[in-house]
């Protein structure tokens, strides 16, 4: 289980998480939902390592991974889909998914058929660049570049954002595989209710730097959605 206490993370003068808490369990997709700008992708990069944590832990299983380098985080589990996909344009697609192989605990350097057979386009397009591929294609590569470690924990942020709509219903169907597989468990920011709605076990809202409201799907209510994320 990832678990995240009481955390409080920011930039410069500014403390955008004041104290955060929630847990995510193998086999479950909890979701974080916010309005634009409260601190979602804060929260992602600070359970992967890429922003300090102020105060508070980040945990997985009984390893406390709150001093923790990303590199450790990642060789202890926890995958990365990041917000606008973070591909290496220069780099071809296969050595954007080698690169996801750094974190692999295993000493491979073969990317395993679990990363790819979820994208079967990706091996066609091995040889070109990923700054080529389209927003969706891309998206995909990203996924398979945080697949290719195997993790435990797989953070995806807003993977649907500005992809088309078969590319959506492919994540979505990734997204419930491996949910169905029991082995992961992702943490998922996406800002279509319907999409969240649809892959969804439990609710996290933030909101003023904290978890405003928590709760299973049949609780997430319109009044709840219209309190906490209507603009
Ligand atoms: N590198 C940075 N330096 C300073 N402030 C930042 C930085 N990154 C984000 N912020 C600020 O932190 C706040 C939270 O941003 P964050 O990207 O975490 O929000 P979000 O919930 O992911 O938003 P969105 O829904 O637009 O993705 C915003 O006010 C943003 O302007
Ligand atoms: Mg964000």
């Amino acid at each position: 289980m990832l678990a995240v206490q009481q955390l409080e993370a920011g930039y410069g003068e500014s403390v955008i998480l004041r104290d955060v808490s929630l847990k995510v369990e193998k086999g479950q997709v909890v979701c974080l939902l916010g309005r634009n700008g409260v601190g979602k992708t804060t929260l992602m990069r600070s359970i992967m390592g890429l922003l300090k944590a102020r105060r508070g832990i980040v945990s997985y299983e009984k390893d406390n991974l709150t001093k923790a380098a990303p590199g450790v985080r990642a060789k202890r589990g926890i995958g990365y889909v990041p917000q606008g996909r973070e591909i290496f344009p220069q780099l071809t697609v296969y050595e954007n998914v080698l690169l996801g192989l750094e974190a692999s605990r295993e000493k491979t350097r073969e990317i395993p058929a679990s990363a790819i057979e979820k994208f079967p386009v990706l091996p066609t397009m091995y040889e070109r660049r990923g700054g080529d591929l389209s927003g969706g294609q891309q998206q995909q590569l990203a996924f398979a570049r945080a697949l290719a470690s195997k993790p435990e924990v797989l953070l995806l942020d807003e993977p649907c954002e500005g992809i088309q709509p078969s590319i959506v219903e492919d994540i979505r169907d990734v997204i419930r595989s491996i949910k169905a597989e029991g082995t992961t468990a992702i943490l998922l920011v996406e800002q279509s209710l319907e999409f969240v709605q649809s892959v969804g076990d439990y609710f996290y809202i933030l909101e003023k730097g904290a978890i405003a409201w928590e709760g299973g799907l049949e609780a997430l209510s319109d009044e709840v959605i219209r309190t906490y994320l209507t603009v």
